[in-house]
């Protein structure tokens, strides 16, 4: 049988996070809120993304974006 562990910490394998991934998981966030893997020493967060197929991106793409809609109905609301 072929059991590779993802997150040490949890006993989390590679076959765990692709179910949760098929359940709905789309981010290492929502990976960890299911099985807390990358909620303890975070070593496997880097694994985890590579699993969910996106790489690991850059630091500047975990921030958050503000929305940027927030204006435009006051515009016509004053017209
Ligand atoms: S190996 Fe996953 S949190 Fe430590």
């Amino acid at each position: 049988m072929d059991r590779v562990f993802v997150c040490s910490c949890f006993g989390i394998t590679e076959q765990q996070v692709k179910q949760h991934a098929e359940s709905g998981a789309c981010t290492p966030r929502q990976i960890a809120s299911a099985c807390k893997a990358g909620t303890d020493c975070g070593s496997c967060v880097r694994r985890i993304q590579a699993l969910l197929g996106r790489g690991a991106p850059p630091r500047g793409e975990l921030v958050t974006r503000p929305a940027a809609t927030a204006d435009t109905t006051r515009l016509d609301e004053a017209a």
